[in-house]
């Protein structure tokens, strides 16, 4: 049992769904469309350090290091369970992938200390209460250098009746409370509160449980 303050929700909101994860992820979401342009946004290069924010089951974070080997990708999550599965990913991959067992707004001194040049957050913040969201990005831009990118993919803005219909489906499962800033748009406006800009929506992926936003914010 770790001895750190941790309240979060699990990757599928209770923690005997954990081991199905992937699968509805992959069933649900569209998956390959949003991680293939969050990818190519985010764009890794040797010498970058990249920490993934709730990194899940290591999904993002394998395919970042799988595509630039010589970048260093730190996976953060606070949930030992999914941690374990993430390992077993990773090293099934044959990727180097650092884990650590943290809440995104307290990484551990390694984390602050890692130099961070980019940091990318994936279907994390919609089951984040909205002061953890702040909280969450608030401390990206902390550790990101002037310049450094931060990357988002969640569920964003709900535009239409029938996305916001859709996401009923993640509302049921995530409550109402946490998911709901995210539906009516306030992710950019926190990163923009945070200090970002520019903070751009770069694409909108709708899916068979509500749209998905890519944004990219800048520190300046
Ligand atoms: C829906 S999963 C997304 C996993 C992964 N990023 C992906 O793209 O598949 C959300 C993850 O966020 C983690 N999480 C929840 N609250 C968090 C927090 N406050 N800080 C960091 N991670 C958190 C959960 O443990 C879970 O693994």
């Amino acid at each position: 049992m770790s001895k750190m303050q941790k309240d979060f929700v699990p990757a599928l909101a209770h923690n005997w769904l954990t081991p199905l994860y992937d699968t509805a992820i992959a069933l649900t979401t569209r998956e390959g469309r949003w991680r293939k342009l969050l990818l190519k946004a985010v764009d890794p290069q040797p010498g970058d350090t990249i920490l993934d924010i709730g990194c899940g089951t290591a999904s993002l974070a394998i395919r970042l290091k799988s595509i630039c080997s010589q970048a260093r990708v730190i996976g953060l999550d606070p949930d030992p369970a999914v941690l374990t599965i993430a390992k077993r990913k990773a090293d099934q991959a044959g990727v180097n992938i650092e884990f650590v067992e943290a809440m995104g707004d307290a990484p551990p001194k390694s984390v602050e200390q890692a130099g961070v040049t980019k940091i990318t957050s994936s279907l994390v913040l919609h089951q984040v209460p909205l002061d953890g969201k702040r909280a969450i990005i608030r401390k990206a831009y902390e550790l990101l250098p002037p310049g450094g990118c931060l990357h988002i993919a969640d569920f964003g803005e709900q535009r239409t009746p029938l996305m916001r219909f859709l996401f009923g489906a993640v509302q049921r499962l995530d409550g109402i409370e946490y998911t709901q800033p995210n539906a009516d748009g306030i992710l950019p406006k926190i990163m923009r509160d945070c200090g970002f800009s520019p903070v751009e929506e770069t694409n909108v992926i709708p899916t068979m449980v509500g749209s998905i936003s890519l944004y990219r914010a800048i520190k300046q």
